[in-house]
This record gives C-alpha cells, sequence and structure tokens, in this order.
C-alpha cells in the first residue's frame, strides 16, 4: 500500500552513495578493510545520531496535524488519571479526539519523498497516536484500541516508506529533546563514534605504534563509558522517579496484547512492530555493542555459561528487535561496525586484551548502573502510591507485575541482568 520510494528504494540509495564515495577516495572498489565513516550512514560528526539540523514544521494542508499536536499537550491527560485536573479536561480531551476522527484524510504522496520531511511526518503523527491512544477513557480502551483513518493510513503510509515501525520510537523522541536525559547520552556517544572510526581507520594495528594508538584510544573509551554511567547515576536529581513512572512512561507504551492497536482502513493481516519508545532503541549504546562484540544473543561459546533466565532474556531477542526501531541507515551502520569485529583484533595480541577488556568492565559497570537505575525508577515504583493528583491507581497483583514490565513485555530486572551478563562475557582471559 506503500505510495512513497520503499525502504528497499532507499537502501538502494543508501549504497549507491556509499559506492559513489568509495570510488572517488579510491578510484576502484575498496575491500571491506577500508575508510569506515559514519557519513555513509546519516551518522553527522557533531551530532552522532541525531539529526544535523532540527527538522521543521509540516507545510501546508499538514500544518494540520502540527497545530492538533501542539493542542494535545495542553488538554490532554492519560486515560487512567483520575485527579481533578484531568477531570476537568476530560470534555475538551474528548472533543479533540472528536476532531481527529473527523479529520479529511490527507494524502501522504503531497508531503514530497525527502527524508527530513518524512521523518517530521513520522514524528508529528506517530505522537498524535500515542495522544490518542493513551487519553481514551478505560472504558473506551478494554479490548481493542481503534486507530481511526484520518490518523491510521497516513502514519502506516510515512511509516512504511521509511521503514519505521507506525509507533513512537526513541529516534522519535529524542529529536525533541524530550527525553533530555537520553539526549545528553546520545550525545556523549558523538565522542564514543569518533574514538570507532579512529581506530577502523587505522592503517597497521599491530606494529609498536600501532599497539600505543589502540591502547590510547580504547582508555578514551572508557573515560567516555564512564561518562555515559554517570549521566545514568545523576537520573534522580533531574527526574522524580515517581513522576517519571507514573505521569510519563505510560505516554510512551506501545499496544498491549490485552487491548490490541488496530489500524482502521488498513489490512488486518499486516504485521506491525508496536513496542513503544524504549532507551533500548539507542542507536548509541547498540554501537557500543557491535563495537565490542557483545553478544546478547548468546550464539558465541563464551565464559561462563549463561543462566537459564539469561537464556530465557536471550530467547525473547530483545536487543535485536530494538534495532527495527531505528532509522534504517542507523541499522546498515551497525552492521557494518559489527563487520570489523574489533575484538577478534585484540584477543590475537596479549598487550591488547587489557585496554580492551577494561571497556568492556566499564560497558558491565554501566548496565549494572542501569539495574540500580531500572530498580529505582521501575520496579520500586510498581508497588509505590502514584502522585495523589491521579487519584486512586489499580493495585490488583496483576497489575502490579504487569507494571514492572519493560518494553516489549519483559520482566525488567531479567531484561537488565541479561544484558550486564553478556556483556561480561565478552571479557578476554
Ligand atoms: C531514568 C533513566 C532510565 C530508566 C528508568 C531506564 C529504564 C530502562 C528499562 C526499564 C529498560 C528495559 C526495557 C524497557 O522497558 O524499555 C531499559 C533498557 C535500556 N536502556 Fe534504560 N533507562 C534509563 C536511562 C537510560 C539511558 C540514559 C540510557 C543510555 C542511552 C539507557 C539505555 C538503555 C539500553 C541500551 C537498554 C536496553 C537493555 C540493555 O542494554 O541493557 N537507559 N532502560
Amino acid at each position: 500500500m506503500s505510495i512513497l520510494p520503499s525502504p528497499v528504494h532507499m537502501m538502494g540509495r543508501l549504497f549507491d552513495g556509499m559506492e559513489t564515495y568509495r570510488k572517488s577516495r579510491s578510484g576502484a572498489p575498496p575491500s571491506s578493510t577500508q575508510v569506515f565513516t559514519g557519513r555513509l550512514f546519516d551518522v553527522d560528526p557533531e551530532m552522532g545520531f541525531f539529526p544535523s539540523q532540527p527538522y521543521r514544521r509540516l507545510p501546508g494542508e499538514f500544518e494540520l496535524w502540527e497545530h492538533e499536536l501542539e493542542n494535545a499537550r495542553s488538554v490532554l491527560k492519560l486515560g487512567e488519571d483520575r485527579g481533578s485536573d484531568a477531570f476537568s479536561k476530560c470534555a475538551k480531551g474528548e472533543e479533540w479526539r472528536q476532531r481527529l476522527r473527523s479529520w479529511p484524510l490527507l494524502d501522504v504522496r503531497n508531503l514530497g519523498n525527502g527524508i527530513r520531511v518524512l521523518r517530521r511526518a513520522h514524528y508529528v503523527l506517530t505522537c498524535l497516536l500515542h495522544f490518542y491512544v493513551h487519553s481514551l477513557p478505560p472504558y473506551q480502551a478494554k479490548d481493542r484500541v481503534v486507530i481511526p483513518k484520518p490518523l491510521s493510513i497516513p502514519l502506516v503510509q510515512v511509516s512504511q516508506t521509511i521503514d519505521l515501525p507506525p509507533v513512537l520510537t526513541f529516534a522519535d523522541i529524542t529529536e525533541e529533546n524530550f527525553y533530555l536525559l537520553s539526549a545528553a547520552a546520545e550525545l556523549k556517544g558523538v565522542e564514543m563514534l569518533r574514538v570507532f572510526e579512529k581506530i577502523l581507520n587505522m592503517p597497521y594495528c599491530t606494529d609498536r605504534v600501532g599497539i600505543a594508538t589502540l591502547t590510547r584510544e580504547f582508555e578514551k573509551l572508557v573515560r567516555i563509558i564512564d561518562e555515559l554511567a554517570a549521566i545514568l547515576k545523576n537520573a534522580s536529581k533531574t527526574v522524580d522517579p515517581n513522576i517519571f513512572y507514573w505521569m510519563a512512561r505510560p505516554w510512551w507504551n506501545g499496544s498491549d496484547a490485552a487491548a490490541p492497536w488496530v489500524f482502521e482502513g488498513v489490512p488486518s493481516d499486516t504485521p506491525f512492530d508496536l513496542g513503544g519508545a524504549s532507551a533500548g532503541q539507542s542507536s548509541v549504546m547498540h554501537a557500543l555493542d557491535a563495537f565490542l562484540d557483545i553478544d546478547h544473543a548468546l550464539n558465541q561459546a563464551r565464559q561462563p555459561a549463561p543462566s537459564a533466565e539469561n537464556r530465557e532474556t536471550a530467547a525473547a531477542g530483545f536487543m535485536e528487535k530494538m534495532r527495527r526501531y531505528m532509522p534504517v541507515e542507523h541499522r546498515a551502520y551497525l552492521v557494518q561496525l559489527q563487520k570489523r569485529n574489533i575484538r577478534d583484533t585484540m584477543a590475537r595480541h596479549s598487550e591488547l586484551k587489557g585496554p580492551y577488556n577494561a571497556a568492556v568492565e566499564a560497558l558491565k559497570a554501566f548496565r549494572s548502573a542501569h539495574i540500580r537505575t531500572g530498580t529505582l525508577f521501575v520496579i520500586s515504583q510498581a508497588n509505590s502510591s502514584r502522585p495523589e493528583c491521579m487519584g486512586t491507581p489499580d493495585f490488583s497483583a496483576q497489575a502490579k507485575a504487569d507494571r514492572s514490565r519493560g518494553t516489549g513485555g519483559n520482566p525488567v530486572a531479567t531484561l537488565l541482568k541479561g544484558g550486564r551478563d553478556a556483556t561480561a562475557r565478552a571479557i578476554l582471559n
């Protein structure tokens, strides 16, 4: 049903661009060991995985969507919010949803096929989707949630064109600096990407100069990972766990098996990823994993052997699934990064094992800090009283268990521990 250039065409353009770039540098097709640069994959030297410039508002008739998105922020409250402020906005919220249902069906071909405008459209439409779904009063979202045609059709068409799921993703959120903490981590990641490029473009890795350079670059990497961990450890200074858990996180949730989302006007057998936005989709963290060859899928025989819980987490394939929520160019970047297999190079030289292991240890420490953050912000909050302004919560045992699950339905603690243990298994003996 997609009417704009398909993802396959876009990948084709990407690889055409790579070929032109390579020829302009060397005059001949290079081997896989030649120039490694993020520029080919829409990774900006200054901004990393962020867009190099903020996306502009949608033009012309599409201003309707932009305008209603602005309105949404002031008139909508979470459907489960039973507080007095939510009550006073109830009628206005219903009017907002009613207006959305009666919108004209806009033709997304009029957006053109520029990637930036399509990304902006994805951001605006997915925000509208989450505002619509999560502001519905519970009795209207009991068994299923129907997304009205004027929203579902353009959303699905734009999403298919740029090969993203029709749901809010981490890349959408950070574009607006909505999730400031993750944005800070994402920007810190730019320094990390520079280290990768420097290492991967070294002519020789194993002579005296090469070993000294690699050691220095890995030390730099350790400092960057430590700084990422510091951002995480400081989370509770700027974000209130109780407010985060009860008032912010629910807006980012994806479709729920108990009341699945139905896209009106879209064939019911169209498969979609509808997990919702998660920092697990951060391309920076995946890049670090790809560079260090962290084996989340447990494909390699490494020590210590995974626990039964680890195996269960790996089988659920959380990290692999998270890649499907990233812009297509960034997915391609991660594949190229992984192919360089720096771990094998480091393993072959006894002097390099130490610097490599120090980076893995730092990432393991990041993930241990992350477990503590997840415990404070999610697991403990599932048992907490929600902010008084939201009224009485549902405190059934089932509701508590559901609330301490992460995106994709995994119990948070098991998922995060699985990531930490997979990291530890990368250590070279
Ligand atoms: C208040 C701060 C944070 C909280 C409460 C938090 C919580 C969580 C939770 C609950 C998950 C499980 C999956 C999910 O539900 O989406 C998760 C996964 C993940 N988060 Fe965070 N997170 C925070 C900050 C960050 C930051 C700053 C980063 C760095 C970019 C990050 C990176 C990740 C990654 C990469 C995963 C996938 C699992 C893993 O790699 O171990 N998180 N986070």
